[in-house]
């Protein structure tokens, strides 16, 4: 009698420890799969984040078809009528500048654009830019609005620094002026548009609110 009371615990109790057993071995193959699957995570992420901002091949194949639209439209290059007020600027967009702006279609996408041509040289004045602008100029900068979900917290503005031909300039880290310009960066287009009065990214005035 005592021996199968004997034999009777031992069997109660190695019945428990296989339960106990078989319950860590799925409790540690779902904290497996949990880690698992945070790490997919964590490596799907970096992907999400390498689409760029500006200076891609998009960014780069609108901004030359928006240079060839402006000179159609003769706001750049040889035929530009100069039918705007030059003005003396200051940094960080130049000695003399002038500003003109109009709706414009590129690549099916109609919007605003501003033009902003800065001239540059030594004691230039606005008498020599009005008489010789295409001598003095250095640079033309643009914002043009483009379509709703272009970048909605930006107000969906695209920025370009062109050279006086057209092409597009670089940054000092070799990165090209073109698209969503230093989006999330604390200086470039957008950190600095940003402050400017009245919300619309522009200081010239506040039409596009
Ligand atoms: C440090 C600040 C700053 C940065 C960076 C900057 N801008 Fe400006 N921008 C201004 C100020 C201030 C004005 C208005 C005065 C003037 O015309 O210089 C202006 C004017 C302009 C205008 C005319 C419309 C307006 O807002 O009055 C355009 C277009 C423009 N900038 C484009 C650009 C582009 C493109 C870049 C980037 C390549 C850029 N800006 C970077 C400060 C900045």
């Amino acid at each position: 009698m005592i021996i199968s009371i004997n034999a009777m615990a031992r069997a109660f109790f190695s019945t428990i420890v296989g339960f106990i057993l078989l319950f860590s071995v799925a409790c540690s193959e779902q904290e497996q799969q949990q880690e698992a699957e945070q790490q997919g995570e964590q490596q799907e992420q970096p992907q999400m984040q390498e689409e760029q901002p500006f200076g891609g091949d998009e960014d780069v194949a609108f901004a030359d078809a928006l240079w060839k639209e402006m000179e159609k439209s003769n706001l750049v290059g040889q035929s530009r009528i100069v039918d705007s007020e030059p003005y003396k600027g200051a940094p960080p967009h130049g000695m003399i500048l002038d500003v003109s702006e109009q709706k414009i279609t590129v690549n099916g996408i109609e919007g605003d654009l501003v033009v902003k041509r800065n001239y540059g040289g030594d004691g230039l004045t606005v008498e020599d830019v009005k008489n010789d602008p295409a001598k003095y100029l250095e640079a033309v900068t643009i914002m043009f609005k483009r379509e709703d979900g272009y970048d909605d917290e930006n107000r969906n503005w695209f920025y370009v620094k062109y050279g006086s031909d057209g092409t597009i300039l670089t940054n000092p880290k070799g990165a090209l002026l073109a698209g969503r310009v230093a989006k999330g960066a604390p200086t470039g287009c957008i950190a600095c548009h940003k402050s400017a009065p009245g919300g619309d990214y522009l200081f010239i005035h506040d039409r596009f609110k």
